[in-house]
């Protein structure tokens, strides 16, 4: 007998009852969502989705025109229709505008359904011009495919087709052939619904309908390039690849775009020429979409002026004037002997040596300079932004967001220091669909009306310099405040709003380059007191998380370490680590403007045109001894100031990996070869090393990556194979687990009041819009155009008590400096503020900046 146990009421044991219990055969749990019937067999879709994706879920693809997933069916061109019985026997039916439901049957084979297809395509056809020969969209059409597959074998229809003008330009890069048009309401749904530029409209009537613009009006979008990779047909195409290939030449890699979206593309080439990107539709990303600035910039890519060649200041030793003051082709070993000699002399005083920039670069780029920066050479002078960020030790304390999180319905978003629209292109689409569907609760604080105005829940007009103080009284619900522009009612408003949301997310962007960064601090500190915030940061430049992540920041070390608590830990696994804490930018350019820096690198960057002090950034680079630039264009810096050029690879030309705002690791990879002898910037920091005798240990971008996870805790998950496996890519945690300690976030104290403004001053706001002067835009010729001319904005009510109007030319005076430039009119800016787009051609307002004032206040004059 057991020792177990017995029961209450039998004489059974328990072990007794365990061993003759009889096991219950398993039940299959019932396939999630209904059963419906597809061409005879029974498969589930969930309820409420559309039939045509539920069809293509099955296997069964229904042709269509006018259904996009990602916009609101219009069941416009009828090419979806199937036979579907719902009970009251078969009929006919758009399958893109009906949603499954319990015991459908559907033929999407039967006769009626053919006869169907084959005559909307004989209907489309009747006005379509045969110009397939000669158009861009033959090869990769759907009318082409479909009426091959679907359509009838002969035209019936002898008459003369409808005419128009071939193809009329929409706006600067997009044409429209009309005749084309099968009027399937992708483009103007897209300008309407998801890009909120509602440019393109149907005009007239029957069979005069046709797309077109207001006269005038062109189709000015941020987004047009998108209509022209949805329209399925050839009537929409961008000037920068019309006749340039057919899609039978072009092969194409998956990749990801290096902006800090991190937005997922498909890079397309022929005989090793970059021609297109296409968005591709990643659900975490961007949804298939691109911001034209970013879709058009490969013609930066294939620019001529690319450079090719190392180039040397006087030619180097041997050369004809090696003190010459032009540069000079060289070759490698030359530059990389020229720089490693001068980096040998200066790795004495670690400190001596500095590097700026990086953002441009893969993780793999940014690690390798890491390394050999401060685990190799042992200098912190190590800085990726350039004075106009978020401080990087702020950034790594913070719990971070994803895209999705800030998206999910019913949530709250706080928008501080950026427009979406003019920085982040695809952010904004995201966040401009949560708000209208998804019932996402917008909430900006700015100076200036953005993009986002009309689809936020309240838009606060902050007046710059008051940030800190209106978020912390929104934090704290301080119903006395009246702060600047920001009324009393608009505070408790947005408390209440802060107070009913559940979860809040808070978007952080660098904000005017004439605001101190302790004010966006402030702001962030104020929120991050709050429990259940996050933060989704809107830092603008290419990779810069990348580069904050790899310790491409004063005080860092890679995985949001700290120098302090990530010393010994990274002493086991780097030949050193720096002694002490370096500069930022401003301090290294302020180091080399006396004479304390012997090497100054420039990892892509432009401290002349991006650093907030253009004198200081001139002094920095004119008292480093040397400079050596990695870069893919002598910009001005470059060309007035790197004594050593390296050409470094672009996007497509490398592989390797790309953090976005997330903390989302995603796949780069290469489609072409670099021109000339440029090369991925990993490959340049591991020649340097070992030109100074040193061995980063890596001979390929993957074994970077396998390194990177190897040594850094919060990248332990992000090995190449895992990258290369994830379709969206892979998300890093918010902590690193084991390893160096992370950040703990410091409490910065309260706001500092607001500066109160007198009556005669304006207050300067610098902000960014999508094209400007910089390189990206400048080296491709279809983005050039797009960038306006300096002017500053005011508001009507300030226009006209200066008395100027549109065009008027001022004088702008700060305690600093004077500028002249044209007044633009503009309703969206606040009263007292002067804003002023940074690095527009003819008015650069960073010479007024009070560099040590939180604020800037200027008087203005009319000339
Ligand atoms: Fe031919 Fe398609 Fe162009 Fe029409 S849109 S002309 S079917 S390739
Ligand atoms: Fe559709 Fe293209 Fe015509 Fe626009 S231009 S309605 S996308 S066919
Ligand atoms: Fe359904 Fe056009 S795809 S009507």
């Amino acid at each position: 007998m057991s020792d177990a146990p017995k029961t209450d009421d039998t004489d059974v044991t328990v072990a007794d009852a365990e061993v003759t219990e009889i096991e219950a055969p398993e039940v299959p749990a019932p396939p999630p969502g209904v059963p419906i019937t597809v061409n005879g067999e029974t498969v589930h879709a969930t309820p409420g989705r559309m039939l045509i994706d539920a069809c293509e879920d099955a296997g069964v693809y229904v042709p269509r025109f006018c259904y996009h997933p990602r916009m609101t069916p219009v069941g416009m061109c009828r090419m979806c229709l199937v036979e579907v019985d719902t009970g009251r026997g078969p009929a006919l039916q758009p399958s893109c505008m009906l949603t499954v439901s319990d015991g459908m049957i559907v033929d999407t084979e039967s006769e009626a359904t053919k006869k169907a297809q084959d005559g909307v395509l004989e209907l489309l056809l009747i006005n379509h011009p045969l110009d397939c020969p000669v158009c861009d969209k033959g090869g990769e059409c759907p009318l082409q495919d479909q009426t091959m597959s679907y359509g009838p074998g002969e035209s019936r229809f002898i008459e003369e087709k409808r005419h128009f003008e071939k193809p009329i330009p929409i706006n600067d890069n997009v044409f429209l052939d009309r005749e084309r048009c099968i009027l399937c309401d992708r483009c103007t749904r897209f300008a309407q619904e998801v890009a909120g530029d509602p440019l393109i409209h149907f005009i007239d009537r029957g069979n005069n309908t046709q797309v077109n613009t207001f006269p005038d009006d062109p189709f000015s979008s941020h987004f047009s390039g998108n209509t022209v990779q949805i329209c399925p047909v050839g009537a929409l195409t961008a000037k920068p690849y019309r006749f340039k290939a057919r899609p039978w030449d072009l092969t194409e890699i998956e990749s990801t775009y290096p902006n800090a979206m991190g937005d997922r593309i498909t890079i397309q080439s022929s005989r090793n020429e970059v021609l297109r990107y296409l968005g591709v539709d990643s659900d975490a990303v961007n949804w298939g979409w691109l911001a034209d600035r970013d879709r058009f910039s490969f013609e930066s890519t294939m620019n001529e002026a690319r450079l090719t060649a190392p180039l040397v200041r006087g030619g180097g030793l041997g050369a004809p004037d090696p003190a010459g003051a032009e540069l000079v082709g060289s070759t490698w070993s030359a530059a990389l002997a020229q720089v490693a000699a001068a980096l040998d002399a200066a790795r004495v005083n670690p400190s001596s040596i500095g590097v700026i920039g990086g953002a441009r670069l893969t993780n793999e780029g940014q690690y390798a300079w890491a390394k050999l920066a401060k685990g190799v050479l042992g200098t912190d002078n190590v800085d990726a932004q350039l004075g106009d960020g978020i401080p990087a030790d702020v950034l790594c304390a913070l719990p971070r967001a994803t895209i999705a999180e800030a998206c999910a319905p019913g949530g709250t978003v706080v928008i501080i220091g950026t427009d979406p629209k003019e920085e982040l292109g695809t952010l904004y689409l995201r966040l401009r669909h949560a708000a209208i569907h998804d019932d996402v609760k917008l909430i900006e604080l700015t100076a200036t009306e953005t993009g986002l105005s009309r689809q936020a829940s309240m838009s606060l007009r902050v007046r710059p310099g008051d940030l800190g103080v209106v978020a912390d009284a929104i934090v704290r619900g301080d119903e006395t405040a009246e702060i600047g522009l920001t009324s009393t009612a608009d505070i408790a408003a947005a408390h209440a709003a802060l107070n009913a949301a559940d979860q809040v997310t808070v978007i952080v962007g660098s904000g005017s380059l004439a605001e101190h960064t302790a004010l966006t601090v402030e702001a962030i500190n104020a929120f991050a007191s709050r429990s259940k915030v996050k933060f989704l940061s809107a830092l603008r430049r290419g990779n810069v998380h990348g580069a904050i992540d790899l310790g491409l920041a004063p005080g860092l070390l890679p995985g949001r370490t700290s120098l302090e608590a990530g010393r010994s830990w990274f002493n086991d696994k780097w030949p050193t680590t720096p002694a002490e804490t370096g500069h930022d930018t401003a301090a290294m350019l302020a180091a080399a403007a006396t004479g304390k820096i012997d090497v100054l690198v420039l990892l892509g960057a432009d401290p002349l045109i991006d650093f907030p002090d253009p004198e200081l950034a001139r002094a920095g680079l004119a008292g480093a001894r040397m400079v050596v630039a990695v870069d893919l264009f002598a910009n001005d810096s470059v060309y007035a100031f790197a004594d050593v050029v390296l050409p470094a690879a672009a996007c497509g030309e490398k592989s390797g990996s790309h953090t976005n705002l997330e903390g989302r690791v995603s796949a780069v990879r290469q489609k072409v070869t670099p021109p000339g002898t440029a090369r991925a910037d990993w490959m340049i920091a591991a020649e340097v090393a070992m030109h100074l005798g040193e061995d980063l240990g890596f001979e390929s971008s993957t074994e970077v990556t396998d390194e990177i996870a190897a040594v850094s805790p919060l990248h332990a998950h992000a090995t190449a194979a895992a990258i290369e496996d994830a379709a969206d890519g892979v998300l890093l945690g918010n902590a690193s687990t084991g390893g160096p300690a992370r950040f703990v976030w410091q409490d910065l104290g309260a706001p500092s009041p607001a500066t109160p403004l007198d009556r005669y001053s304006f207050r300067l706001c610098i902000d960014r819009t999508m094209y400007d002067h910089g390189t990206l835009t400048l080296s491709a010729p279809s983005l050039a155009p797009l960038a306006a001319p300096g002017s500053v904005r005011l508001h009507p009510s300030d226009a006209n008590a200066l008395g100027v109007v549109d065009g008027s030319a001022v004088r702008l005076s700060s305690k600093r400096a004077s500028v002249e430039g044209p007044v633009v009119v503009d309703a969206r800016v606040a009263r007292g503020v002067a804003a002023i787009a940074h690095n527009h051609a003819g008015l650069d307002a960073r010479a007024l900046i009070e560099l040590d004032a939180p604020v800037t206040d200027i008087r203005i004059e009319t000339l």
